[in-house]
């Protein structure tokens, strides 16, 4: 997969994986990495589909409607991506962040969704319910941010309480912060997630 890697000034940092909203790139969330640590080793990854030439992780069928096939083949794509950046740029596989926005944190709910040690802890802003129906692997005390809109069009306010709901039932420890500005990812919902990742990521 395309991507950047950049080594942070301290390894024992996880690293940060950054995964852009739809029509984005692997540029657009290094300065948010910077802003959760700036020690910390980045590893942004570009999605592998085009929907009319906007980069996603995976493709979907309308607005919020997801092709389920097509999601769970590119979710193992990137954990098998994540394992093979790993080995190349010698960092512990089992020390990965996700920070998503949008297209971005439903590929990193996604890999928690299907498998039990993809990440270690994920920031997810603007998230949906990746798959309905499922049993979720075992996330016991796995630490999961979520900042999400009251008044966000494309993610209702519904699907942040129900992911919520399933990622706490499989055992991960929620916490989400709300705001009132639709979709958009704001500076104060990034400084809420670099006082959550303070606490609980070491
Ligand atoms: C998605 O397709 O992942 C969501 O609708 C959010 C987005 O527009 O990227």
């Amino acid at each position: 997969m395309k991507h950047i890697f950049r080594e942070g000034s301290d390894k024992s940092k996880p690293v940060l994986l950054l995964l852009h909203g739809t029509g984005g790139t692997e540029q657009d969330l290094l300065p948010l990495g910077d802003m959760i640590d700036s020690t910390a080793s980045v590893l942004s990854v570009r999605g592998n589909v085009s929907e009319n030439g906007m980069p996603r992780y995976f493709r979907r069928i309308a607005e919020g409607v997801f092709d389920e096939e097509d999601l769970i083949f590119r979710t193992k794509e990137l954990n098998e991506f994540l394992g093979e950046a790993a080995e190349k740029y010698q960092f512990n596989r089992n020390n990965i962040i996700a920070i998503g926005y949008s297209n971005g944190a439903n590929i990193a709910g996604s890999l928690l969704f299907h498998y039990e040690n993809a990440l270690k802890g994920a920031m997810l802003h603007h998230p949906m319910v990746p798959r309905r129906g499922v049993e979720l692997p075992n996330l016991a005390g796995l630490p999961v941010f979520i900042s999400a809109g009251e008044n966000d069009p494309i993610c209702p306010a519904q699907e942040t309480k129900d992911l919520d709901e399933l990622l706490s039932k499989a055992g991960a420890t929620v916490e989400v912060h709300w705001e009132n500005n639709g979709h958009q990812l704001t500076q104060t919902e990034v400084s809420a997630a670099a006082d959550w990742y303070n606490n609980y990521i070491k």
